[in-house]
C-alpha cells in the first residue's frame, strides 16, 4: 500500500480490532467471565468514552456524570460492551434524544448508570423475551441488528453480580 493510502490501513486495523472485541464479547457471553480479571473501574470514564464515540453528528448524547463516584469492580471491556449496547439501542430506537447518567445509591454503596431515551420503550410483558438471544421487537422492524445486544447485557451484568 502506498504511503498516501496509509489512512486506509488505519481503518482496516481499527475495524479488525473492533471485530476482535465483538468476537471476544461473544466468547464472554458463552463462557463465564473470570472474576480474577476484575479491576477497579470508573463508570464515569467508561460512560464518557461511550458518549463521545456513539454520539456526534447524528445525535447529541446528554451526559450527567456524578462527581466523585466510587469505582466499581469489573472487566473493563465487558462493562463497556454492556453500556454501549444500551446506548446503541437508545440511539437506534430512542426517537433522537438520549441521556446517560451516573450516580450512587443513597447509602453510598452501589454505583449505577442509566440510559434514557425518548422512544416507545418496551412493553413490560416483552422485557424478559427481548433479553433472550436473537430476539427482536416491533421497534426494530426494518432496522439492522441480530437481537444479541440485550442478551449480552444481561449476561455481563449477572456475571458481575450486578442488577
Ligand atoms: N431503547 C429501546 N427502546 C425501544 N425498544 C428497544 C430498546 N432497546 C431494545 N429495544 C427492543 O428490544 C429488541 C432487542 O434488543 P437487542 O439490543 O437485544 O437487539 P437489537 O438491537 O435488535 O440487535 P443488536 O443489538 O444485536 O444489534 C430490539 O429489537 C428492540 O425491539
Ligand atoms: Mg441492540
Amino acid at each position: 500500500m502506498s504511503p498516501e493510502d496509509s489512512y486506509l490501513a488505519e481503518g482496516i486495523i481499527s475495524d479488525t480490532e473492533e471485530c476482535n472485541e465483538i468476537i471476544g464479547q461473544f466468547m464472554d457471553y458463552l463462557k463465564p467471565v473470570n472474576t480474577q480479571s476484575f479491576e477497579p473501574l470508573s463508570l464515569n470514564d467508561i460512560a464518557s468514552d461511550i458518549v463521545s464515540s456513539e454520539g456526534g453528528y447524528e445525535i447529541q448524547i446528554d451526559f450527567d456524570p456524578m462527581a466523585r463516584i466510587k469505582d466499581i469492580e469489573g472487566s473493563p471491556i465487558a462493562i463497556k460492551r454492556a453500556i454501549t449496547n444500551l446506548v446503541v439501542n437508545a440511539v437506534r430506537y430512542g426517537n433522537g434524544w438520549v441521556k446517560v447518567t451516573t450516580g450512587m445509591t443513597a447509602d453510598n454503596k452501589l454505583a449505577w448508570v442509566t440510559v434514557e431515551d425518548n422512544g416507545p420503550g418496551i412493553e413490560p410483558d416483552q422485557i424478559s423475551r427481548l433479553f433472550e438471544p436473537f430476539t427482536r421487537g416491533d421497534t426494530a422492524r426494518g432496522s439492522e441488528g441480530t437481537g444479541l445486544g440485550l442478551a449480552i447485557v444481561k449476561r455481563i451484568i449477572s456475571q458481575h453480580h450486578a442488577r
